[in-house]
């Protein structure tokens, strides 16, 4: 079966062909990254009005890429959030067009439910259940039991800031990039060869037996150092890198031994985060269980992987209320979903 999916969620409009939720027939992405690197983050009216500027262009480079007519897709996909309204109604209104000229079913699918899907496509082996999965991304940090398609149970997830949403303001604050500069911390982080700040920052929440987040008080402490100005640059995006994924680790670990998952899969942006991927491999050698890491272009906001989710979820319901996103990302996936 061959779904054609698109996510406009936040600034990337992207689409995508994929058969049977494990092979990437054809993708195609825009961003509109570089404008929002101007304003130092993203205006939601100029994201939505890139979307809108892309859609068409997208859409029409995927099928040519996939050399497929629009009759030939067996269903569509679209996310329906979380993410910006503006942005996700640009994406909502070209599925459901697409879908009625040509009289296919539309699937909705929930951004962070894709996510986890980057650890279906193209992989040499596919995850087992029950399955733990971290999802780190801009605006989520969770830790989900998976132990089946669209049989997920929520553990746990930051209570304030996210993962990527603490190495963007800090990124900020250490001036290294000031819109979306995880990847960049990191890459300062790699070129420290001696972490002269071992240990100074704290591991929020560390040794709580619960599965919540916290990076507020990670942010502060960084803020603090930063402001006595006693520190060398790449000792303190070390410092803090380390701290992030020293937390992430030891929540994962607990988990799964908890749980005693087949598999770990990881998903979202901060999965792209070298630290994290060989720290995860690594540290979990002595447990029974197989780690899936997407390939680090499907750690970034994608339409394969919303086509694999709506493959693998079509039946089920993808929208429940299984992330921590308190309110705003669930009611627009709800209304979204209720106009298809
Ligand atoms: O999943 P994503 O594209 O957006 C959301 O769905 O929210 O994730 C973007 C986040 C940003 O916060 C970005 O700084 C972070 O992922 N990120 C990284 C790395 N690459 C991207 N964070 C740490 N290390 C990286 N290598
Ligand atoms: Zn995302």
């Amino acid at each position: 079966m061959k779904i054609l999916a698109i996510e406009t969620s936040c600034d990337e409009t992207a689409a995508a062909v994929v058969e049977d939720g494990t092979k990437l027939i054809s993708s195609s992405l825009a961003s509109s990254r570089k404008l929002h690197e101007k304003t130092g983050g993203v205006v939601p009216e100029v994201a939505a009005r890139k979307q809108v500027e892309s859609i068409v262009s997208v859409v029409e480079d995927t099928l040519k890429g996939a050399n497929m007519s629009l009759e030939e897709i067996d269903k569509l996909a679209v996310t329906v959030g979380p993410g910006l309204i503006g942005s996700l109604i640009v994406g909502v209104a070209a599925a459901k067009s697409l879908a009625l000229v040509a009289n296919k079913p539309l699937i909705p699918v929930n951004h962070l439910v894709g996510h986890i899907y980057a650890n279906w496509v193209d992989v040499p082996e596919l995850p087992k259940f029950s399955a733990l999965v971290l999802i780190v991304s801009g605006g989520h940090t969770d830790l989900v039991l998976m132990r089946g398609h669209g049989d997920f149970e929520y553990l746990g997830g930051t209570l304030d800031d996210a993962a990527g949403e603490a190495f963007d303001k800090i990124a900020r604050l250490l001036g290294i990039s000031k819109y979306l500069g995880g990847s960049e911390l990191s890459k300062v982080s790699a070129s420290c060869e001696v972490n002269s700040m071992q240990g100074r920052l704290p591991r929020p929440k560390i040794k709580d037996e619960d599965f919540d987040f916290s990076f507020s008080g990670l942010k502060t402490a960084v803020k603090r150092v930063v402001d006595k100005g006693d520190y060398e640059l790449s000792s303190l995006a070390n410092e803090f890198e380390t701290a992030v994924v020293d937390v992430l680790m030891a929540k994962t670990i607990r988990a799964a031994r908890k749980y005693k998952v087949k598999s770990i899969l990881l998903g979202g942006g901060v999965a792209a985060n070298t630290q994290l991927r060989e720290r995860l491999r690594r540290e979990t050698e002595g447990l029974k269980v197989k780690v899936h890491i997407p390939k680090v272009e499907l750690c970034m906001d994608n339409a394969i992987y919303i086509a694999s989710a709506a493959y693998f979820n079509s039946t089920t319901n993808p929208l429940d209320e299984i992330f921590s996103d308190p309110s705003l990302g669930i009611m627009d996936s709800q209304f979204l979903a209720s106009m298809i």
